[in-house]
């Protein structure tokens, strides 16, 4: 069987997708996709101005077809944005030779973790309305757990997961080769 060559992190807004998805591309020196970032440079617009402008549904088809673009690349490390694996089926748009991670973070420390950057999370402007943010963490779950594997970050350096992810990327390569 042929080993992976592209890794796609998935996980709810301040999870640490991006932070841990940069240091995981440079320790294999494939490319580094955030898929927000993408979004931004090719649309020209802040995620904020997109939902702002054109509402979250117009949004979601960019970042399909941003995400499908992206996902045909081989040797990439890509951070999807939080809603895009928060779905059913995203998996069918994943390519053979993907391993997926699911970023696990409680709601408390992803609120904590994500209000910082309020350009890209027009969703968690609503800081205060934690009601809101839960219900979105709880109905994404599962979808999150389609991913291959599953790493804890609750209260993890980004340098503790970028490791345990490591681990589990040659873990799966090993797998795949004596396959
Ligand atoms: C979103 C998460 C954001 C961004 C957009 C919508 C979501 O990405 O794509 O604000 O629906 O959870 P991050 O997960 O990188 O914050």
């Amino acid at each position: 069987m042929v080993a992976d060559d592209r890794l796609l992190l998935v996980g709810f807004m301040g999870a640490g997708k991006t932070s841990v998805g940069r240091r995981v591309a440079q320790e294999t020196g494939w490319d580094f996709y955030d898929l927000d970032a993408e979004i931004e440079r090719r649309t020209r617009q802040t995620i904020r101005e997109i939902f702002e402008a054109d509402g979250e549904k117009a949004f979601r088809e960019v970042e399909k077809n941003v995400a499908r673009e992206l996902l045909a690349r081989p040797r990439v490390v890509i951070a999807s944005g939080g809603g895009w694996a928060g779905r059913a089926g995203w998996r069918n748009d994943v390519p053979a030779h993907t391993f997926s991670v699911w970023l696990d973070v409680g709601v408390e420390e992803a609120v904590r973790r994500a209000t910082a950057e309020s350009d890209v999370r027009p969703l968690m402007d609503q800081g205060s309305d934690h009601q809101r943010v839960s219900e979105l963490h709880k109905v994404r779950a599962p979808y999150y757990a389609l991913a291959d594997e599953r790493v804890d970050t609750e209260g993890s350096t980004v340098e503790d997961v970028t490791a345990r992810v490591l681990e589990s990327l040659v873990r799966r390569t090993d797998r795949t080769r004596t396959e």
